[in-house]
């Protein structure tokens, strides 16, 4: 690969493995989807897909039928579920490329029928509670009349989605309402022989957790074996509050390496708008990336990163291209010529182990992890390191 400038996001195959199998070996028999959308949450979608598929997972979600299509035409053989709606022509696409649709509205189901010459496979979404999308429960017998025995269309699963998975350990939350709703969506459907699936990181999290002690037998989480939907979990961070329940290691380290170096005085600003402004004379490293490669420009003056094994501060705005450390601490009574090139690790692990976590990064930038790990720009190329990378 092409790479002029040393900023990449380095993905963890390995990692990535484990996470997984963490997955596998808990839940053998599962219906287990892998959330591939956004790119992969960030890491590469094709690639990972390819690689998921080598370890066994034979369903794997996207949002837009152009990520499925992308798919596709990368080799992937899967089941794909496409979670976002579409139109009849979006439907014909979904046919031709073997997806899988899931369903929300009655036009979906019309459109389908419109243009499906043979029985096309369906998962069934359930709005219980996130008031995003899919049929409302009490919509659950009309459905049944118009899809038992339909000539063009073949239901195979029950979905929906946890809007407050971190609260599925109680047994009185949001999601044991949720999870009650589609098990009684789910008995009206009972005919068809079909499974349900629920379960985010959050709601799988705390499922493990709950194994771990005994679970009581009417828990909504243990009501019928809820298909599994991990997206943040695969790629090694747990959103719960327990960090303790289950060994997870994070894929993706983002990199750069230190352009050059500046030597201010006392009183000098750096950056635009000057809004940082040195205490004393202070060596400033300038690294090769910005918020155009999806560092967040909130985390000016706030934002640490790892330099030569320590955590230093990203000082004054950083820039479309750019950002800035202090790392005076670091150099002091040094030859910056040793630090020719350094390494600089904007979250994840640096090539001596030590790591920063985007989970604190998206503290700071009053956001959530899944958006630093999305945000990671598309001119940042992804280098694949582990097992057969
Ligand atoms: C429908 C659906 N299922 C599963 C997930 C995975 O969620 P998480 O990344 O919290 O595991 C998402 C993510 O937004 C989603 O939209």
């Amino acid at each position: 690969m092409e790479m002029y400038r040393r900023t990449f996001a380095e993905i963890n195959l390995d990692h990535l493995a484990h996470n997984v199998r963490v997955l596998q070996e808990a839940f053998p028999n599962r219906f287990l989807c892998p959330m591939v959308k956004a790119n992969a949450y960030g890491h590469g979608d094709a690639q990972l897909a390819l690689f998921l598929e080598k370890k066994g997972i034979k369903h794997l979600g996207v949002c837009l039928i152009e990520e499925g299509l992308l798919l596709r035409d990368s080799g992937v053989k899967a089941e794909i579920l496409i979670f976002r709606g579409f139109d009849s022509e979006g439907a014909e696409k979904i046919i031709q490329y073997g997806m899988t649709p899931v369903v929300s509205t009655w036009e979906h189901i019309e459109h389908l029928e419109a243009v499906a010459a043979s029985p096309v496979g369906i998962h069934l979404k359930f709005d219980t509670g996130m008031n995003r999308l899919g049929f409302r429960p009490e919509e659950a017998q009309k459905l049944f009349e118009r899809l038992w025995q339909n000539k063009k269309i073949r239901l195979k699963a029950l979905v929906t989605h946890l809007f407050n998975g971190e609260d599925a350990v109680s047994e009185k939350g949001h999601s044991a309402e949720q999870l009650l709703k589609l098990h009684h969506v789910s008995e009206v459907f009972k005919p068809f022989d079909i499974f349900s699936h629920s379960l985010n990181s959050a709601g799988i999290l705390s499922l493990l957790a709950l194994q771990k002690k005994s679970v009581p037998e009417n828990h909504p989480l243990v009501l019928q074996e809820w298909g599994m939907r991990p997206g943040l979990m695969i790629y090694g961070y747990n959103p719960l509050a327990d960090k303790n329940i289950c060994d997870l290691k994070p894929v993706m380290s983002l990199k750069s390496q230190v352009g050059t170096y500046r030597q201010i005085k006392t009183g000098e600003t750096v950056s635009y708008s000057g809004t940082w402004k040195a205490q004393r004379d202070s060596v400033i490293a300038v690294v090769p990336i910005g918020y155009a490669d999806g560092y967040h420009r909130i985390l000016s003056n706030q934002g640490h990163v790892l330099f030569a094994g320590q955590r230093v501060p990203v000082v004054g705005n950083i820039c479309m291209d750019y950002l800035m450390l202090d790392v005076t601490d670091v150099v002091q009574g040094k030859d910056l010529k040793d630090f020719k090139d350094q390494e600089v690790t904007l979250f994840g692990f640096g090539s001596d182990g030590n790591f920063l976590s985007p989970e604190e990064l998206a503290q700071q930038a009053k956001t959530i992890t899944w958006e630093m790990l999305t945000s990671v720009g598309e001119r940042v190329p992804r280098i694949y390191t582990g097992e057969k990378a």
